[in-house]
Formats: C-alpha cells, sequence, structure tokens
C-alpha cells in the first residue's frame, strides 16, 4: 500500500519487517549454539595479579533479549549473570596495586624492554582470541549485539592490537637514532605516563575499551580497567588471560558503579591518565574530582550529534542506503552514527519516502537471526526516553513516515524516521543514541553551515551531492568545525589508522592506531652539548649498554 507525502511523493506503508507481537521467541527456539547455559558470572576480582572470590554484594545482569518460558504468555527479560558490586574501598585497593606496580617508574612493567612488554601483549592476544565465540555470544546476550556485529568488534580489536604492535615497533625503531641540532646531541624516546585509569562505553564494551587499555600497557603505563555499565560479562572469559598474561599489579580490573568506585579514585589524586568514552557532563565532573587536575593527562570520547547534509545534486540511492546505515548501525547506538539528517527542501520529500521504505525493508529480530539488523536496546529507560522523543516531534507537527515506526514491545523500538523536524523538536536538539532518525529541510547552504557552526558537538559529519566546487567550499567552510568530514559516506571512526577525534564538547585527544601511543606516553630526551667528552660519554653508555633508556637497540 502507498500514500501520499504532502508534495505528493509515495510513502510506503507496507508491513514492515516485524510484528509487535510474538517479537519475542520461546526459550526452546533459541538456536541451541547460542543458548544461554544456566548464565555467566563473575564472581571473581583482579587486583595484584589475583584472581580472588568477591565477598561483597553483586549486581544482576539482565539481558535486553525477552524469553518466552514454555507455557507462559509474557516473555521475561533474561537474567543472564552477575558481577562483583565493589566499593570505594576495594577500588582503591586495586589504584594501590596499579601505583605500586609503577613505582614511580621504576617497577617492573614500565622497565621491560619494548620488546618484553610486546611479548606480555602477544600471550594476551593468544590467550584472548582463544575465547572468541565466549566473548562474542555474551556481547549478544548483554547488549543485543547482532552476532555478525560481534564477530566484527572482536575481530576488528584483535586486529587492533595486532597493529598497534606493528606500529610501535616503527616508533621503536624512529626513537632509536641520535639527531645533532644546534649543537646538542639528543635522543628523545616515548615514555609512559604513569597510573592510567580506563574507561569504557557499553555500545563498543571490548573495541572502544581495548583501544585505550591496550595501548596504555604496551607503552609501560600500569592500569585501573573499569567494564562499561552494559557488557562486562564478556570481560569475564578474559579475566584469566589478564591474569596470565601480565605482571602481578599492571592490570587491574574493578567492577560497580562508576559513582562508588570512580570518584574515590579521582579524588585520591594518584590517577595519572584517564581515558574515558562517555558523556562530557560525566568527564568533566569526574575531571574536577581530581586534586591536581593539571597533572591528569586524559583521552575522552565524548557526546556526538553528527549530521549528513544532503544536496540538492546528491545520488539518492547512495544517500539513502548510507543514511540509514549510519543512523541505524546497532540501532544507532554509536557514537559515530548519523543523528539527524538535514535535507535540501527540494529532494527531502523523495528522500523521506526512500528512507522510510528502506527501514521497512531492515529485518528485526534476535542478534543470532540471519541478516537482522534491528534488536533490542540493552538501556533501562530508553525505550520510554525514545517514545519521548517522538511524541514531543508529533505534537510539534512531524510525522513517523515508516511503517510501525516509533512503536515498541518490552525492550525492542522500531526506529522511527521523524519528518519535518525543526529546531523546538528535541529530536532535533538531544543526541538520541538509538533508532530514531530525524529529518530537517533546508532551502540555502547557510542554514546548514550556522547548524554546524552553532553546535556544541564537533565528531564528525557526511556531506551528500556532486558538484565538486560546492562541496570544495563546503569542505572548507566546515573543515574547522569537526574531526573528519565524509563524502557521500556515513559517519565512521574505522579504519582504526585513520585519527578519531573531534572538536568541542565531543573528544579531547587523538586516537588511532599510532596516535594512542602516542597519547598513553611522554616524550623524553637524553640531550647533551655536543663536545667530546660528552659524545665520549654516550657512546661508552650506549656501547657498554648502561642505560635501558639511552640504547640504539630496535626491533625489526
Ligand atoms: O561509538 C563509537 C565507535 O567508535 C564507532 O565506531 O564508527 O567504526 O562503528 P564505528
Amino acid at each position: 500500500m502507498q500514500k501520499k507525502t504532502k508534495s505528493g511523493s509515495e510513502i510506503s506503508t507496507e508491513s514492515a519487517n516485524w510484528s509487535a507481537n510474538d517479537f519475542f521467541p520461546d526459550i526452546e527456539s533459541v538456536p541451541e549454539k547460542f543458548r544461554q547455559k544456566g548464565g555467566v558470572s563473575i564472581t571473581e576480582t583482579l587486583v595484584n595479579g589475583q584472581l580472588k572470590p568477591w565477598p561483597g554484594p553483586f549486581a544482576e545482569v539482565r539481558s535486553p533479549i525477552c524469553l518466552r518460558a514454555t507455557g507462559t504468555e509474557e516473555p521475561q527479560p533474561l537474567v543472564i549473570g552477575r558481577t562483583p558490586l565493589m566499593d570505594g574501598h576495594a577500588a582503591l585497593e586495586a589504584l594501590d596495586s596499579a601505583v605500586e606496580a609503577y613505582g614511580q617508574g621504576r617497577g617492573t612493567w614500565p622497565s621491560l624492554s619494548v620488546a618484553q612488554r610486546i611479548e606480555h601483549v602477544e600471550q594476551f592476544l593468544v590467550e584472548m582470541r582463544s575465547h572468541r565465540e565466549a566473548v562474542v555470544e555474551l556481547l549478544m546476550w548483554e547488549i543485543g549485539k547482532t552476532y555478525a556485529d560481534a564477530c566484527k568488534e572482536f575481530d576488528r580489536t584483535a586486529d587492533y592490537i595486532q597493529d598497534t604492535i606493528h606500529e610501535l615497533k616503527v616508533l621503536d625503531r624512529r626513537s632509536s637514532r641520535f639527531e645533532t641540532v644546534g649543537g646538542v646531541v639528543a635522543q628523545t624516546r616515548r615514555l609512559p605516563v604513569g597510573v592510567a585509569l580506563c574507561m569504557g562505553p557499553y555500545n563498543y564494551p571490548l573495541n572502544e575499551t581495548f583501544t585505550t587499555l591496550i595501548p596504555a600497557l604496551i607503552m609501560g603505563n600500569t592500569v585501573v580497567f573499569k567494564p562499561a555499565k552494559y557488557g562486562v560479562l564478556l570481560i569475564g572469559p578474559l579475566l584469566e588471560a589478564f591474569q596470565k598474561a601480565f605482571p602481578a599489579g599492571v592490570i587491574n580490573i574493578i567492577f560497580g558503579r562508576g559513582r562508588d568506585t570512580i570518584g574515590p579514585l579521582m579524588k585520591s589524586g594518584k590517577v595519572d591518565m584517564f581515558a574515558f568514552i562517555g558523556t562530557h557532563s560525566g568527564a568533566s565532573a569526574l575531571k574536577q574530582m581530581h586534586p591536581k587536575p593539571h597533572r591528569l593527562k586524559a583521552v575522552l570520547g565524548l557526546d556526538a550529534n553528527n549530521p549528513a547534509i544532503v544536496l540538492a545534486d546528491a545520488d539518492l540511492d547512495l544517500a539513502v542506503s548510507e543514511c540509514v546505515a549510519g543512523a541505524l548501525s546497532f540501532n544507532g547506538q554509536r557514537c559515530t552514527a548519523l543523528k539527524l539528517l538535514l535535507v535540501h527542501e527540494s529532494l527531502a520529500d523523495e528522500f523521506v519516502a526512500r528512507v522510510s521504505k528502506a527501514v521497512d525493508n531492515l529485518v528485526a529480530g534476535m542478534p543470532w537471526q540471519p541478516n537482522v539488523s534491528l534488536t533490542p536496546l540493552p538501556e533501562p529507560g530508553k525505550i520510554d526516553y525514545l517514545k519521548a522523543l517522538v511524541s514531543d516531534a508529533e505534537a510539534l507537527g512531524a510525522r513517523v513516515t515508516n511503517t510501525g515506526g516509533g512503536q515498541a514491545n518490552g525492550t525492542y523500538f522500531h526506529p522511527a524516521v521523524l519528518y519535518p523536524v525543526t529546531t523546538k523538536m528535541r529530536a532535533y536538539q538531544e543526541e538520541q543514541f538509538g533508532p530514531v532518525i530525524p529529518v530537517v529541510t533546508f532551502s540555502d547552504e547557510s542554514e546548514v553551515i550556522r547548524h554546524v557552526r552553532e553546535s556544541e558537538f564537533g565528531q564528525q559529519l557526511s556531506i551528500f551531492g556532486s558538484d565538486p566546487a560546492a562541496i570544495g567550499g563546503l569542505i572548507d567552510v566546515l573543515a574547522n568545525q569537526v574531526g573528519r568530514i565524509n563524502l557521500n559516506s556515513q559517519c565512521q571512526r574505522g579504519p582504526d589508522t585513520l585519527p578519531f577525534n573531534g572538536r568541542k564538547n565531543s573528544a579531547e585527544g587523538t586516537l588511532s592506531v599510532s596516535d594512542a601511543l602516542r597519547v598513553f606516553s611522554i616524550r623524553t630526551t637524553i640531550a647533551a652539548k655536543s663536545s667530546e667528552s660528552n659524545r665520549d660519554l654516550v657512546t661508552s653508555i650506549v656501547r657498554e649498554r648502561h642505560s635501558r633508556t639511552l640504547t640504539t637497540d630496535y626491533l625489526f
């Protein structure tokens, strides 16, 4: 069935690829391979190299996937495990162990050669790879990631570790040289910062967390790691791998509520490096707790509200497929997701009709289903929040243009394409971080430029169009507002060798395979006036191997 929009374009109202009834399956219909066999609990903590049974309280972990037990009508959220609810005291014990292992830079770990640290990380990678299936399965059950995306997340993380090792060897080779400049002979090496606190997000609980954790470790820092709010259980299978691969105190893992555990760590003043992916307000609050904020080095991945700008001459098929993928991959729960579509008025109706149809064609269901792309959401309260965004937009004149958009069943929210969205609506102003696609029209490029300039966020944007002069001009006007401009492509972080950063409230620092090694280290120079006696001194130190730091050794 088709219905007409204001301008006469047709919008599909054919039944969507999902049904609010019967959305959640019976226990029996979960494929044997993916069945939760009694849940997975984390009952130990990793502190000072020891896996210790946690004696305190536990938090129950519920899956966003609801199941209908045999003979019952209502699907119920499945309890899939429990995790230690550590308190401030236990978190501080973990921090003290990291502080001791760092030993003000004289500990065993920061004193190891680059080659030795690489060996430990390689050992961890071998162990980690042996847990692929368990981690993938937990990504599906705990955050509702599809099997395909969960596999991608795992493999991308393993590749990231491999690439990090390669990049460190390159860095080490470069740093082994001496330079003579202005009458000074010098060697500059990258040395660790100190004790790092690494916290990851729930949407990429393995990948994003490990893109800070692994560089922090390999550069010689010691670490306290707190897994994301959801996506915690997958750390369970890796606990032993961490314990086996790293010396005592080098990696300490804490579980529990952020407000109970992270505050005391920050207030202690013993954290030197803060790696955090979350909201800018959360990051600010935590940084301010540090008694010497100027000593806290930070790398932050924060809020983003990435827009797509669809110009009048855009290739519509391409723009629609990239925008739908950009807005709805992992149900829109990516910091890089396209959160607002700004479309030229001349093609807006047609664009909306095609986007709606494309959304109707997406398969909704359980993460293990083949070809599924829309799945239940893990955050409690999220469904109500998304419903409120839709109601607010509707009350102010927008319509839901796709079939069943905005309908929900338990933890599942069917994507809503909202059109036309205006500046007054919450869907325009707020980062939805979920399956709501607000479409805004513009008649003049200046409106788009104003939107980007006035935005509080500056991670990335996408431009869809074909006129080189127009796009070149827009690039120049917008390049100082964001960290990456994507042409005729959705926003994304990868490939991981490219810089990932942002301006304004969206980030602090730059991550990429090579940048992360720089972020977690400080360049330290050994320099001497280039007199004969100094040159002799340096030569003797190097030849007779009197120093681990001042050396010309390097890795192939
Ligand atoms: O949530 C933010 C992630 O870093 C996004 O990564 O763009 O490659 O999906 P991605």
